[in-house]
């Protein structure tokens, strides 16, 4: 039985291109890609592509996250959510270029996690992430001043998640915390409350939240906001003292488009239909989704689940179309039919990656990745402790 709803919405060209126009060295985004690419129309890329990945060979390492393109996933030698790509970015030592088909942050975690005879690549420099853009270091740093006049410094611990630059990251593991992912961040609220009163929770507010809450038990109440552009986070100590969870005020813009109203339309359409979104959705979202998890989890969900089956998925909408066509038994639905692919994710195309591909083949290693030194270490700390999580 095929049941599946069209999923033929297309990105939308021009927030692509807006999106690299402008340098903003405090952004992830904005950087132009310096290369020559080849044609979009170019009818020989796939086979470029593979002619330069052949040549390659062994040297090359390809990850691709959940969240990219077709064409790109096409060449990946492993997919997965951001866990496992971290975990998986190690796995190839003898891999003297990773080429990393996700955004910024999951790039430099790479490179962090790598050896220094490796190089980690991304395929356009202006695959940044909107969220991590939300928490810079002074900002975080501001706050964890705010935090000590406040007399709560000693007792919090932060908890950062994923989608973060490597100097959050740092910052993280200078002040014993851990890194988090979706698919990890109950165990590592878990161990942080073990190491200490409170937690700093950034960048995502709807993460830090639907774990402590939906996951272990916290209310509402707890949960404090700090918002980075109001004097003080906008908060009074007294709210900062009363709270467990200290939420950065961050969200994901293609995750917070998702509405309860989705989810009570759906269900209206559809009836027997399974919600299943991902932990970045607002918390009224989740709880009233019937599953929640990291996109590696959805993909496993829907491996998972029965034949004539109905589910409609909160996630962004390359991961959401391919499992839709991969499954042509169940009925797979995009929760919301107004929200749009990830602009930054959608950057990496095959033009991109033929060009990245074609560079190396002739010895040009391009858009390397590179965290310094000092920073390295320490958000490898903090990285090495999400990796060490019962
Ligand atoms: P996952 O870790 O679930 O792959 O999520 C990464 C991400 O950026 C979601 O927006
Ligand atoms: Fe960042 Fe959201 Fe895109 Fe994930 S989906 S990379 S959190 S903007």
């Amino acid at each position: 039985m095929t049941t599946t709803e069209p999923l033929d919405v297309q990105p939308t060209p021009l927030a692509l291109l807006l999106l690299g126009r402008e340098a903003d060295p405090r952004s992830e985004r904005g950087v132009d890609c310096p290369g020559d690419l080849p044609a979009a129309s170019d009818p020989d890329l796939v086979e470029r592509a593979r002619a330069a990945k052949a040549k390659l060979g062994e040297k090359v390492f390809i990850l691709g996250h959940h969240y990219q393109r077709d064409e790109v996933i096409e060449f990946a030698d492993v997919t997965g959510d951001s866990f496992k790509l971290a975990r998986d970015a190690a796995v190839r030592p003898e891999a003297e270029y990773i080429v990393f088909c996700g955004v910024h942050f999951m790039a430099e975690s790479a490179d962090i996690l790598t050896s220094e005879a490796q190089a980690v690549i991304l395929p356009d420099l202006a695959a940044g992430c909107s969220m991590a853009d939300m928490a810079t270091a002074e900002q975080v740093a501001e706050c964890w001043d705010v935090l000590t006049d406040a007399g709560i410094a000693d007792v919090t611990v932060p908890v950062s998640y994923m989608n973060s630059s490597a100097d959050i990251k740092a910052f993280t593991g200078r002040h014993g915390g851990t890194i988090c992912t979706s698919s990890n961040a109950k165990r590592a609220l878990e161990w942080a409350f073990g190491e200490g009163e409170k937690v700093l929770f950034l960048p995502d507010q709807h993460l830090g939240r639907n774990t402590a809450v939906r996951d272990m038990g916290f209310s509402l109440d707890d949960c404090v906001i700090y918002n980075p552009h109001k004097p003080g986070g906008g908060v009074t100590v007294d709210q900062l003292r009363a709270a467990k969870m200290i939420l950065w005020r961050g969200h994901c813009s293609v995750h917070g488009r998702f509405s309860l109203d989705s989810v009570e339309d759906v269900r209206a359409r559809i009836p027997g239909v399974n919600v299943l979104v991902h932990p970045e959705c607002k918390h009224e979202v989740v709880s009233a989704a019937d599953q929640v998890g990291s996109t590696e989890y959805i993909v496993k969900a829907l491996d998972a689940a029965s034949t004539g089956s109905a589910w409609a998925i909160g996630t962004e909408l390359n991961l959401v179309r391919r499992l839709a066509k991969a499954h042509p038994d169940k009925q797979i639905v995009f929760l919301d039919k107004t929200v749009c692919f990830c602009s930054t994710m959608n950057r990496i195309d095959l033009p991109h990656l033929v060009w990245t591909l074609e560079s190396l083949a002739d010895g040009n290693v391009v858009n390397r990745i590179q965290v310094d030194k000092d920073t390295e270490h320490y958000a490898k700390l903090a990285l090495e402790q999400m990796l060490a999580l019962p």
